[in-house]
């Protein structure tokens, strides 16, 4: 009866699994915030993708980590930067059963670490940000991406690089907008995933966590300058939000449950103070209950062999 009237079900082809190729690894290195997640090798990366074919869920969102950053973030445009080699190798592995996708944003190539280039007096320059995401949106198309991931929270980033992919030969391409995307300390593990350099914060573009209209009106904002797919992030935390952009949007609506949403619930299960799967999956429902269509976690592929094995 409870399986008869459950409202929210999962399904694993809306999951969504993040990946992170680092540049020159001969073996896969462990992210000790992160257990069970890896910077993996070429190698390690090409079998962790057949098996996420092989699990059946939707899609793998990738990451590069660099060898070497400078200023501009020029690896991301790069067409042998670390990103667009994972590109290529997802789109010939698994291209057609997964959908690959790519981080569009300069965080991990920039050796300041914030997602843009920087203006003389060190603040992050909106407009001059935007003229790299065009670049670097084409260079991620040209390598196979098939969602670029606009994860950067540049004002006016959608509308740039949906006219760059359009006048560039790539307008079959769709964006996936971080559109309620807040500036939080869950992200705290990726900065470890990613090695990133960030020295300050992003609070000066990822919107404040006491804000909840905002999310909603940046997601209206990026799908009215033409985003496929919204995103709130992190999920957990912000289920409020995600509920209110499903409510006024007219497209998809994804959220990601990041790193920091891993890492707690990871933490309390090694201790034994949770019951690791119920709560893995728990937090996955709540997130759809509250109104995202997919779910970047993670926990994708493990989620995705546990829901074949129920009834
Ligand atoms: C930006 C980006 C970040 C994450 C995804 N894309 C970092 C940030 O904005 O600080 C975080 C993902 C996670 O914490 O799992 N490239």
């Amino acid at each position: 009866m409870r399986r008869l009237v459950a409202e929210t079900r999962l399904h694993r082809a809306e999951l969504v699994l993040p990946m992170f190729l680092r540049e020159g690894a001969a073996a896969p290195i462990p992210i000790s915030s992160m257990p069970g997640v890896m910077q993996h090798s070429e190698d390690s990366f090409r079998a962790a993708l057949v098996g996420a074919a092989e699990a059946g869920i939707g899609g793998v969102m990738l990451f590069g980590v660099p060898e070497r950053r400078d200023a501009e973030g020029s690896g991301a445009t790069d067409p042998d930067g670390v990103l667009n080699v994972a590109t290529r190798i997802a789109a010939e592995e698994v291209g057609d059963a997964l959908v690959v996708q790519t981080d569009l944003c300069l965080d991990e190539f920039t050796d300041h670490g914030h997602c843009g280039v920087l203006a003389a007096d060190g603040s992050v320059d909106n407009d001059a940000t935007l003229e790299r995401y065009r670049d670097m949106a084409i260079a991620q198309a040209a390598s196979g991406s098939q969602l670029l991931g606009l994860s950067g929270m540049m004002d006016h980033q959608v509308a740039a690089v949906r006219d760059a992919l359009d006048s560039g030969g790539y307008a079959g391409t769709p964006i996936l907008a971080y559109a309620g995307k807040y500036a939080s300390a869950f992200y705290g593990p990726f900065r470890e995933a990613v090695d990133s350099q960030l020295k300050g914060d992003r609070r000066s573009y990822q919107i404040d966590p006491a804000n909840g209209r905002a999310g909603a009106r940046e997601a209206a904002l990026d799908e009215a300058e033409g985003a496929d797919v919204v995103m709130v992030k992190p999920a957990s935390s912000y289920l409020d939000v995600l509920a209110e952009v499903a409510a006024v949007s007219s497209i998809p609506v994804w959220a990601y449950q990041v790193s920091g949403e891993y890492a707690m619930l990871e933490a309390a299960a090694a201790n034994g103070w949770i019951d690791r799967r119920r709560a893995v999956l728990e937090s996955i429902t709540a997130i759809r209950r509250a109104g995202a269509e997919a779910v970047l976690t993670y926990w994708a592929v493990e989620v995705a062999g546990w829901l074949k094995e129920e009834r």
